[in-house]
């Protein structure tokens, strides 16, 4: 009898064993967490719990991926997704977006892309007086997990040649605003250690390029493909020093930072300044032809040579600047239908 109860004992074990192991698994992964993230540690706060698939059913569409381990966070800015994951890296994308026969496809391509990433927050501003139902919809039918949807009409004065800055300087205060305002304060510390990136909505992006944007330390700069009529325009190394020495890129002479708006990733703090009602670095509306990167670049007070050579030495190339072109178009748009 005692014999039959303890061999009981021992498959009961045996059976457990695999079950206690996944629970210890679990639980150092409730440690606050370091690395990965130069030194942040990020408390966890309370974790999802839960193995039922109806639970995981009801969740807004783009949460059914429960890759990793996410958290659940009640606040506004996680939207439509409340779930983050508090040991991965925030990246703030920042797009201007304006209408177009060629808008929703490529908005749609940008959209299929950024729905990869966790822990991205997309920002997308309208060129509008106000924000287009359409596009709401488009967003609403997108995997993007976190975004928001904003709008603001460019000035239309003659000496302001650049396009999409006004829609930028939207974000950057927007975004300056949200993490200001956040309540949980282990999001509000994971945001503050982001990264903000500006992708045109035409652009293509390989995936690789959000794990280079989690690198930036300061500023991170790489290579930008077919851009200003150049095959890639890209830093260059000082062999020696490992910093970066000059630019191969269009007027490389003529800017002081001769860098794609596609080829570099920022910091979220030096978008918080210490006095907490000056304005963040900003986009000049007044920047000439070609120079609006450079411009702004310049406000962050540090030296070309300082920035952050990513994508292997500014070897690989993540970004593709193109240009959607259609076929020649008849007049008469079917505004009934989406395209
Ligand atoms: C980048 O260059 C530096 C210095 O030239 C070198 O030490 C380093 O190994 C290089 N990194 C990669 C990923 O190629």
């Amino acid at each position: 009898m005692l014999a039959v109860a303890a061999l009981l004992m021992a498959g009961l074990l045996a059976l457990l064993a695999p079950f206690s192991m996944v629970v210890l698994v679990l639980r150092s992964h409730q440690q606050p967490l370091t690395g990965g993230l130069a030194g942040l540690t990020i408390p966890v706060p309370k974790t999802f719990e839960s193995d039922s698939h109806e639970e995981f059913l009801a969740l807004p569409r783009s949460a059914a991926r429960p890759s990793l381990h996410p958290v659940y966070s009640s606040s506004p800015s996680l939207s439509p997704t409340p779930y983050w994951h508090p040991h991965v890296r925030w990246v703030f994308v920042i797009t201007p977006s304006k209408q177009r026969y060629t808008q929703r496809v490529d908005l749609v391509r940008l959209m299929n892309t950024l729905s990869h990433i966790d822990n991205l927050h997309w920002i997308l501003v309208e060129d509008n007086v106000k924000q287009s139902p359409k596009v709401d919809r488009w967003l609403n039918e997108s995997r993007v997990q976190h975004y928001t949807h904003l709008f603001a009409p460019s000035r239309a004065k003659k000496r302001m040649k650049v396009r999409g800055s006004q829609q930028r300087n939207r974000a950057i205060l927007h975004l300056k605003n949200m993490i200001a305002n956040e309540e949980d304060e282990a999001l509000k510390k994971a945001y503050q250690e982001g990264v903000v990136y500006f992708a045109d909505d035409d652009n293509a992006y390989s995936l690789a390029l959000f794990d280079e944007l989690r690198r930036v330390k300061s500023i991170g700069v790489w290579p930008v493909a077919f851009t200003a009529g150049r095959y890639v325009e890209r830093c260059i190394l000082n062999e020696t020093t490992g910093h970066i020495a000059s630019y191969q890129a269009w007027n490389s002479t003529g800017r002081a930072f001769p860098i794609d708006m596609g080829g570099f990733g920022i910091h979220t703090r030096l978008f918080l300044p210490e006095n907490a009602s000056a304005d963040p670095p900003l986009f000049d509306m007044r920047s000439k032809h070609g120079q609006l990167e450079s411009d702004f670049l310049g406000q962050f007070g540090i030296p070309l040579a300082d920035l952050e050579p990513l994508a292997d030495n500014c070897t690989k190339v993540n970004v593709w600047h193109v240009k959607t072109k259609i076929d020649k178009i008849d007049k008469d748009i079917d505004l009934a239908i989406d395209v």
